[in-house]
């Protein structure tokens, strides 16, 4: 791992309502909560995260293509596109970097559409059902693997 780690956060459509949107599911932190936790957390193991939201696919391409330079890996909650875009498939496959997905339900529990993940087996792993700790777990195996070099 370079000296210097920085994640990358994608966080999808709908995940800007975070808070207030199906707590049972998602549970009632913000999605800017969730980003101060990992910024905390990522500290703590010596790295930086730079987060991005969007409910547009084309802009979490564009993100994905502008920042794929400057970082190690990607930390990945595509919400909805997480189970049809081929598109941000490509970007994250494209950018060579490796990336961990991350779902705050357990989605394997829920509706069958939500059990396929066009992104899944691309990822070096996934985090599923924890709410908001599934990305703080998502990051320390991000990084794990970022210092294995495996
Ligand atoms: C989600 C699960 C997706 O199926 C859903 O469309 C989301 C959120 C999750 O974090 O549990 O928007 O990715």
């Amino acid at each position: 791992m370079s000296e210097h780690v920085t994640v990358g956060v994608l966080h999808g459509p709908n995940l800007n309502l975070l808070g207030r949107r199906e707590p049972e599911q998602y549970g009632d932190l913000t999605l800017e909560e969730i980003d101060g936790r990992l910024r905390r957390r990522a500290r703590e193991l010596g790295a930086d995260v730079e987060s991005f939201q969007s409910n547009a696919e084309g802009e979490l391409v564009d993100w994905i293509q502008d920042r794929a330079a400057e970082v190690d890996g990607w930390l990945v909650n595509a919400g909805g596109l997480t189970h049809t875009s081929v598109s941000l498939r490509d970007a994250l496959v494209a950018s060579g970097r490796p990336f961990v997905e991350v779902h705050l339900s357990q989605v394997f529990a829920r509706e069958p559409f939500r059990r396929r993940s066009v992104l899944a087996d691309a990822a070096v792993g996934l985090v599923t059902g924890f709410r908001a700790r599934s990305y703080l777990l998502g990051l320390e195996g991000l990084l794990s693997r970022l210092s294995d070099g495996a």
